[in-house]
């Protein structure tokens, strides 16, 4: 039986550190694919000599060539430019515009019956542009930010109370940037609240900071902006579409009505399965919640108006179920 076909485009620090672990997990044959003659194929050369010591039985290849993408069952998109020290996720709207756009054409003539999960920043814009141009419907079109930002609140409860990460529980929803919403609500360590357990003033800090935890990793390296815990991001997302968990997981979807909010796309709760987006969750929200998810979408709202390439707002595909 034929493995499945895994794709990462861009062989940078988030697409070639996504393809090692997902050789590692042995999710898939993976090709890598970057416009930088060499890069792709001396990565995933080096990968694929890890396979002895590692054992896994994915095959890994690199190239240049985009007819690469034929037969993709999944592709995850990290190509452009990363945050340099003082830049925001949005100040790289227009020149990574200008590489989804042409991508998602790719996508859309090589491998269109693909689940397309999108990494590249500013990634609420850049899912909305993938999601557009590509005609794909909404199931299959998905960015990762939410598993991140969560991941990040998680780790830093987990510090703050001496307990494993995976001890807490919590949901980081809204757009990938300053307007991100922490559902502090639904926050729980050992299966009880959070409320209450540390002073509200720590909590505040400790969910600015999970707001600040890609600025503070790009501020420490000064050359780039986070790869690991990233990578793991996606992988855990890809895992959730390939073994057909139907895991609930915050995701950028395009929402049509779920939490009031039509025509943006935004983090939700979402159930991952084999055919991608299997359902948006709506979670209850306390009000303020509510409004702050509301602000979040206006935000993403006014920029995704600004890509002329986009017209005024993302299509509207029909569901593929
Ligand atoms: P990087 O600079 O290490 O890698 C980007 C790669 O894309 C480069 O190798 C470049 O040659 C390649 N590339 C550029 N145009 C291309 C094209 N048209 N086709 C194929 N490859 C192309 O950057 P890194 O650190 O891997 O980040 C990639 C993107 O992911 C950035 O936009 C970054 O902001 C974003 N990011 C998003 C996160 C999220 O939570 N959504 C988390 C981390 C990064
Ligand atoms: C991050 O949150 C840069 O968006 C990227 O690390």
């Amino acid at each position: 039986m034929s493995r499945l076909q895994l794709t990462v485009i861009g062989a940078g620090q988030v697409g070639a550190t996504t393809a090692h672990l997902l050789a590692l997990k042995s999710l898939g044959d993976v090709t890598l694919i970057d416009i930088v003659e060499g890069l792709a194929q001396g990565k995933a050369l080096d990968l694929s000599q890890s396979a002895p010591m590692e054992g896994f039985h994915s095959a890994v290849r690199g190239t240049t060539d985009f007819d690469a993408l034929a037969g993709s069952q999944l592709i995850v998109v990290t190509a452009g430019l990363a945050r340099k020290p003082g830049m925001s996720r949005d100040d790289l709207l227009a020149a990574n515009a200008n590489i989804i756009g042409p991508l998602a054409d790719r996508i859309a003539k090589h491998a269109p019956q693909a689940i397309v999960i999108v990494v590249t920043n500013p990634l609420d814009v850049m899912v909305a542009l993938m999601l557009h141009r590509t005609g794909f419907p909404r199931e299959r079109v998905m960015g990762m930010a939410g598993v991140l930002d969560s991941a990040r609140l998680r780790t830093f409860l987990a510090q703050r109370l001496q307990v494993a990460p995976t001890e807490i529980e919590a949901m980081v929803l809204g757009s990938h940037g300053d307007l991100m919403v922490p559902i502090i609500s639904s926050i729980t360590v050992k299966g009880r609240p959070i409320l209450g357990q540390i002073p509200d003033t720590e909590l505040e800090q400790i969910v600015q900071r999970t707001k600040d935890g890609g600025a503070e990793v790009v501020t420490l390296l000064k050359t780039g902006s986070a790869f690991y815990a990233p990578a793991s991001s996606v992988v855990r997302m890809a895992t959730a579409i390939l073994q057909n968990q139907h895991a609930v997981l915050p995701v950028c979807a395009a929402l049509q009505g779920e939490y009031g909010l039509w025509d943006v796309c935004l983090g939700v709760p979402v159930q991952l399965g084999a055919a991608g987006i299997e359902r948006i969750v709506e979670l209850p929200l306390t009000p303020q919640e509510r409004t702050a998810l509301a602000h979040s979408a206006a935000q993403v709202g006014d920029m995704i108006k600004s890509l002329s390439t986009i017209a005024a707002r993302p299509r509207t595909p029909a569901t593929s179920t």
